[in-house]
């Protein structure tokens, strides 16, 4: 556990404006800043920031909490290694005891496994045990710079050789099987995972060496086979080569299939390709994406099987607002082929003139219609301007629109106009969306949206979070509550974790603002803390309300269902119909 003083200390350097500013764009508005919200995909901003409560909240999706939990959830982090980021930015050394977490040491060993597990691959691939392996990397137009820019390796053909020179470093077999490198057997003996393969090191935005992919170098097991999931690794969050990539001047990224295009694709001079790792694209790595560029170059396979997962990766884009174009790739199964038969230079002219997927759907539009007719023609322009008020950038807008205006025969003017007034629309319901936004009912906060209790009892988890949120505010309020209703009386689970931590803080004198409360309280509970709060009333809080609130919370014990009192048996029944007689004199 990391000292209370200690994080008090880091709060006071590093306020969340600062840490937040530096992933998301934010604007001022009043008091607080306002941007677009990196954990869903939203075209008018609903994340905030709250300099006063040091917390955020995003009241599209929900997401919210103080600046650890932003960064646990956008770096993919635990809370301690939160914590020591924060330090670093800070310049404020770590106590011992915050440094001595168990599983921020594992995860720092098997980090440090991963990485001389890497230096070893290439070692063995550079040694003459490696030559075939090497053989075939030169074979396949892969320089020695290259390969040693990208660390390739070679896993020697046995069943422990990793195994026992990573003993030999002073690794335990617990590290190494958490590693991932190990593979426990069933006679309980560690083996080494990749075994006979040429290794290509995946590498994560820090620097640290996260996991491998292996290719086969005979026509046996796999022809690719990666590191599976571990402690710092993700295959679904994270993406070959974007340690390089993300530092291009170019203003796109290339998204490419396997592990051979994206390093061919380097090699002829393109610093800005990245893959996806032996699966198909995913929505996490899509938003990781979206975080570097605007525009994505899919450049898959030119088989059916590739085909298929452009289809898949340009919806998965559309759903993060990222725009795509599709590299098709004459005479060459892939991006590898491709820049071996015909060098960079066709390469960079592919890429200039791709095929746009934008014209892709102008191209199945079109096709519906018989625009040969008035009427093919009007269904058509109706279709065209919906889609052209989809692109968010005027100048391109302009561009389709005469070019279609020309290709139809009809006058540029007249789909402007359509498409002015589907933009106007457009706008009218984003503004209302954000007074909706602003004006928000705590009942339908979004940071309670998937959590079904709740649902359930709307009307006490309502109560519940507005006697949350009058605490988080007057503390000292906390024994009125007390005298009236116990912490463990609370309805909802997640309220009730609250309550309860809250409680035990503010009677132990300790702090109960969100930062405090980032250590012990589930990423749940912490969303739920910065949605109370985003909602709360700006206005200090009478007795009165709390007292309100109070008695809302105590129905639910005064209400029995029906099905409670069909279990009642005949002395607790008479006693429910007295209580009810009472109730009404
Ligand atoms: P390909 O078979 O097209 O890979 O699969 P490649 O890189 O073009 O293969 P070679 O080396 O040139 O023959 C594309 C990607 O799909 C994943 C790998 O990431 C590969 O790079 N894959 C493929 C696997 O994970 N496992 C497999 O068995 C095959
Ligand atoms: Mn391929």
């Amino acid at each position: 556990m990391i000292a209370d003083s200690f994080i008090q200390e880091l709060k006071t350097y590093c306020d969340v404006e600062s840490v937040i500013s530096s992933y998301v764009k934010l604007s001022r508005k009043g008091k607080n800043l306002v941007g677009l919200c990196p954990f869903h995909s939203e075209k008018s901003p609903s994340f905030f920031v709250y300099p006063q409560t040091q917390s955020f909240y995003c009241f599209g999706c929900g997401a919210g909490g103080d600046i650890i939990t932003f960064l646990k959830k956008i770096e993919n982090i635990e809370y301690i290694e939160a914590v020591k980021l924060l330090a670093q930015r800070a310049g404020v050394p770590l106590p011992e005891e915050a440094a001595d977490d168990n599983r921020a040491r594992m995860k720092a060993r098997v980090l440090e496994i991963n990485r001389e597990t890497a230096r070893f691959y290439h070692q063995c691939l550079v040694s003459p045990q490696g030559a075939e392996a090497y053989h075939y990397l030169i074979q396949r137009g892969r320089t020695p710079k290259i390969i040693r820019r990208f660390g390739l390796g070679y896993s020697p053909n046995n069943w422990d050789t990793v195994m026992n020179h990573l003993r030999g470093k002073g690794f335990q077999d617990h590290e190494l099987e958490a590693s991932g490198i190990g593979v426990r057997a069933k006679s309980g003996s560690l083996y080494d995972r990749f075994r006979g393969r040429v290794i290509f090191p995946i590498i994560d935005l820090r620097g640290n060496v996260v996991g491998f992919g292996g290719r086969a170098l005979e026509d046996r097991g796999p022809k690719y086979l990666n590191s599976g999931d571990t402690m710092v690794f993700k295959k679904s969050k994270n993406l070959f080569a974007l340690n390089f990539a993300k530092a291009t001047k170019s203003e796109q990224l290339i998204l490419a299939e396997g592990y051979m295009d994206v390093i061919a694709i380097h090699q002829a001079g393109f610093d800005n390709a990245v893959a996806t790792l032996g699966t198909s694209l995913t929505e996490e790595q899509a938003r990781l994406i979206s975080q570097y560029t605007d525009t994505v170059v899919i450049a898959y396979d030119s088989d059916g099987a590739g085909q298929a997962a452009t289809k898949r990766a340009i919806n998965i884009f559309s759903e993060v607002g990222v725009k795509v174009s599709i590299l098709s790739i004459p005479g060459a199964k892939d991006p590898d082929e491709f820049l071996q038969k015909y060098g960079p230079q066709r390469f960079q002219m592919l890429l200039e003139g791709c095929a746009n997927a934008l014209e892709f759907e102008i191209g199945k539009i079109k096709a519906k219609y018989n625009i040969q007719t008035p009427d093919g023609k009007v269904s058509y322009l109706k279709e065209f301007a919906k889609l052209m008020a989809g692109i968010h950038n005027p100048l391109e807008r302009e561009v389709y629109i005469s070019e279609a205006a020309q290709s139809l025969g009809v006058a540029a003017e007249a789909i402007n106009a359509q498409v002015g007034a589907l933009l106007k629309k457009e706008q009218r319901s984003a503004n209302k969306k954000e007074q909706n936004d602003t004006n928000i009912y705590i009942g339908d906060m979004a940071a309670g949206r998937g959590d079904l209790q709740r649902k359930k009892y709307l009307k006490y988890a309502i109560a519940e979070e507005r006697i949350i949120g009058v605490l988080l505010k007057n503390p000292d309020y906390l024994p009125v509550l007390l005298e009236r209703i116990r912490p463990e009386e609370f309805v909802t689970d997640v309220n009730r974790e609250i309550i309860t931590l809250i409680t035990g803080r503010i009677q132990a004198g300790r702090p109960a603002e969100p930062m405090a409360l980032s250590e012990s309280l589930s990423p749940e509970g912490m969303a739920r803390v910065s949605g109370i709060l985003a909602n709360a009333p700006a206005a200090r809080s009478t007795r009165e309300e709390l007292e309100d609130y109070i008695n809302i919370l105590q129905e639910f014990y005064k209400t029995k269902t029906e099905k409670d009192v069909a279990q009642m048996d005949s002395s607790q029944l008479r006693e429910y119909i007295q209580s009810l007689k009472d109730k009404k004199k």
